[in-house]
Protein backbone atom coordinates (compact mmCIF):
# COMPACT_ATOMS: atom_id res chain seq x y z
CA UNK A 1 0.00 0.00 0.00
CA UNK A 2 1.09 3.29 -0.76
CA UNK A 3 1.62 5.61 2.71
CA UNK A 4 1.17 8.72 1.88
CA UNK A 5 -2.06 9.26 3.87
CA UNK A 6 -3.35 12.34 4.95
CA UNK A 7 -5.51 11.63 7.42
CA UNK A 8 -4.08 11.71 10.92
CA UNK A 9 -5.77 11.45 14.65
CA UNK A 10 -8.56 13.58 14.86
CA UNK A 11 -11.58 13.87 17.00
CA UNK A 12 -13.00 13.43 13.53
CA UNK A 13 -10.53 10.63 12.27
CA UNK A 14 -9.34 8.70 15.56
CA UNK A 15 -6.28 6.62 14.52
CA UNK A 16 -8.44 3.40 15.60
CA UNK A 17 -10.67 4.17 13.20
CA UNK A 18 -8.07 4.56 10.58
CA UNK A 19 -6.39 1.63 11.73
CA UNK A 20 -9.69 -0.12 11.01
CA UNK A 21 -9.83 1.01 7.57
CA UNK A 22 -6.24 -0.08 6.68
CA UNK A 23 -6.72 -3.62 8.17
CA UNK A 24 -10.08 -3.73 6.24
CA UNK A 25 -8.39 -2.69 2.91
CA UNK A 26 -5.52 -5.26 3.37
CA UNK A 27 -7.90 -7.90 3.55
CA UNK A 28 -9.90 -6.99 0.58
CA UNK A 29 -9.47 -10.13 -2.07
CA UNK A 30 -11.84 -8.74 -4.70
CA UNK A 31 -9.75 -6.77 -6.12
CA UNK A 32 -11.82 -5.95 -9.09
CA UNK A 33 -14.34 -3.94 -7.10
CA UNK A 34 -12.10 -2.46 -4.29
CA UNK A 35 -13.09 1.05 -4.39
CA UNK A 36 -16.26 0.16 -3.99
CA UNK A 37 -16.07 -1.94 -1.03
CA UNK A 38 -13.53 0.11 0.52
CA UNK A 39 -15.70 3.27 0.65
CA UNK A 40 -18.57 0.97 1.91
CA UNK A 41 -16.48 0.02 4.95
CA UNK A 42 -15.42 3.56 5.12
CA UNK A 43 -19.03 4.92 5.33
CA UNK A 44 -19.96 2.54 7.50
CA UNK A 45 -17.12 3.28 9.82
CA UNK A 46 -16.57 7.10 9.99
CA UNK A 47 -20.29 7.25 9.23
CA UNK A 48 -19.85 9.44 6.00
CA UNK A 49 -17.14 10.16 2.88
CA UNK A 50 -15.89 13.62 3.93
CA UNK A 51 -13.26 15.10 0.66
CA UNK A 52 -10.66 14.44 3.41
CA UNK A 53 -11.33 10.97 3.72
CA UNK A 54 -11.92 10.31 -0.18
CA UNK A 55 -8.49 11.87 -0.79
CA UNK A 56 -6.94 9.43 1.83
CA UNK A 57 -8.37 6.69 0.55
CA UNK A 58 -7.10 7.92 -3.26
CA UNK A 59 -3.57 8.25 -1.85
CA UNK A 60 -3.79 4.93 -0.15
CA UNK A 61 -4.58 3.31 -3.55
CA UNK A 62 -2.57 5.27 -5.40
CA UNK A 63 -5.12 6.44 -7.89
CA UNK A 64 -6.86 9.94 -8.76
CA UNK A 65 -8.49 11.51 -6.16
CA UNK A 66 -11.52 12.29 -8.72
CA UNK A 67 -12.06 8.72 -9.37
CA UNK A 68 -12.95 8.52 -5.75
CA UNK A 69 -15.01 11.53 -5.86
CA UNK A 70 -16.49 10.15 -9.25
CA UNK A 71 -17.61 6.83 -7.27
CA UNK A 72 -18.92 8.72 -4.54
CA UNK A 73 -21.10 11.24 -6.18
CA UNK A 74 -22.76 9.00 -8.50
CA UNK A 75 -23.98 6.29 -6.05
CA UNK A 76 -26.77 7.90 -3.67
CA UNK A 77 -25.90 5.79 -0.87
CA UNK A 78 -22.89 7.62 -0.22
CA UNK A 79 -22.81 10.91 1.48
CA UNK A 80 -20.25 13.44 2.31
CA UNK A 81 -22.01 14.78 5.00
CA UNK A 82 -21.85 14.03 8.21
CA UNK A 83 -24.77 12.06 9.09
CA UNK A 84 -26.90 11.50 12.81
CA UNK A 85 -26.70 7.97 14.25
CA UNK A 86 -30.25 7.82 13.28
CA UNK A 87 -31.80 8.96 10.11
CA UNK A 88 -35.40 10.77 10.34
CA UNK A 89 -36.41 11.04 6.41
CA UNK A 90 -40.17 12.94 6.26
CA UNK A 91 -41.83 11.83 3.25
CA UNK A 92 -42.55 14.84 1.06
CA UNK A 93 -44.15 12.98 -1.48
CA UNK A 94 -47.58 14.58 -2.52
CA UNK A 95 -49.79 12.53 -0.34
CA UNK A 96 -47.69 13.60 2.78
CA UNK A 97 -46.98 16.86 1.57
CA UNK A 98 -51.40 17.49 1.24
CA UNK A 99 -51.17 15.93 4.86
CA UNK A 100 -49.07 18.87 6.49
CA UNK A 101 -45.49 16.91 6.07
CA UNK A 102 -43.44 19.75 5.76
CA UNK A 103 -44.90 21.25 9.07
CA UNK A 104 -43.59 17.80 10.72
CA UNK A 105 -40.03 18.59 9.14
CA UNK A 106 -40.26 22.15 10.25
CA UNK A 107 -41.30 20.71 13.96
CA UNK A 108 -38.73 18.16 14.27
CA UNK A 109 -36.04 20.22 13.15
CA UNK A 110 -36.98 22.85 15.86
CA UNK A 111 -37.82 20.00 18.52
CA UNK A 112 -34.03 18.55 18.39
CA UNK A 113 -32.81 22.33 17.32
CA UNK A 114 -30.50 20.58 13.64
CA UNK A 115 -27.90 22.67 12.10
CA UNK A 116 -28.18 23.79 8.22
CA UNK A 117 -27.07 19.95 7.79
CA UNK A 118 -30.16 18.73 9.49
CA UNK A 119 -28.08 16.93 12.02
CA UNK A 120 -28.71 16.90 15.95
CA UNK A 121 -25.31 18.77 18.17
CA UNK A 122 -25.72 15.08 19.86
CA UNK A 123 -25.03 13.34 16.81
CA UNK A 124 -28.05 11.37 17.40
CA UNK A 125 -30.44 12.10 14.57
CA UNK A 126 -30.37 13.64 11.24
CA UNK A 127 -33.35 15.11 9.34
CA UNK A 128 -34.06 15.12 5.55
CA UNK A 129 -36.61 15.41 3.38
CA UNK A 130 -37.01 11.75 0.90
CA UNK A 131 -40.03 11.19 -2.14
CA UNK A 132 -43.00 9.21 -1.44
CA UNK A 133 -41.96 5.87 0.26
CA UNK A 134 -44.85 3.57 -1.04
CA UNK A 135 -46.95 4.42 2.27
CA UNK A 136 -49.10 7.16 0.99
CA UNK A 137 -52.48 5.45 3.14
CA UNK A 138 -50.44 6.42 5.91
CA UNK A 139 -49.36 9.88 5.01
CA UNK A 140 -47.90 12.06 6.20
CA UNK A 141 -45.40 9.49 7.03
CA UNK A 142 -41.72 9.35 7.73
CA UNK A 143 -38.57 6.63 8.33
CA UNK A 144 -36.55 6.25 11.41
CA UNK A 145 -33.81 4.10 9.39
CA UNK A 146 -35.51 1.75 7.39
CA UNK A 147 -38.34 1.78 9.84
CA UNK A 148 -41.85 3.49 8.37
CA UNK A 149 -44.27 5.22 10.79
CA UNK A 150 -47.58 6.73 9.32
CA UNK A 151 -50.27 9.09 10.63
CA UNK A 152 -47.50 11.66 11.98
CA UNK A 153 -48.56 14.34 14.19
CA UNK A 154 -47.81 16.80 16.82
CA UNK A 155 -48.27 14.00 19.79
CA UNK A 156 -46.65 11.17 18.40
CA UNK A 157 -43.77 12.59 16.79
CA UNK A 158 -42.48 12.89 20.44
CA UNK A 159 -43.40 9.42 21.33
CA UNK A 160 -41.37 7.72 18.04
CA UNK A 161 -38.56 10.61 19.24
CA UNK A 162 -38.31 9.10 22.50
CA UNK A 163 -37.62 5.20 21.22
CA UNK A 164 -34.56 6.26 19.21
CA UNK A 165 -33.08 8.57 22.47
CA UNK A 166 -33.73 5.87 24.43
CA UNK A 167 -32.54 3.42 21.52
CA UNK A 168 -33.37 0.08 22.67
CA UNK A 169 -32.02 -1.08 19.43
CA UNK A 170 -28.83 -1.32 20.64
S1 LIG B 1 -46.36 10.42 -0.60
FE1 LIG B 1 -45.57 9.93 1.33
S2 LIG B 1 -45.59 7.79 1.33
FE2 LIG B 1 -46.28 8.30 -0.65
Amino acid sequence: MNTHQILTDTPDFPEDKIKQLHEYIDSIEDREHLLIHILHKAQEIFGYLPPELQLHIARTLNIPASKVFGVVSFYSYFTQEKRGKHTISVCMGTACFVKGSAKMRDELGSMLQTDSHGTTKDGQFTVKEIRCIGACGLAPALMVDQKVYGHINHDNIQTILQLYKEDPHD
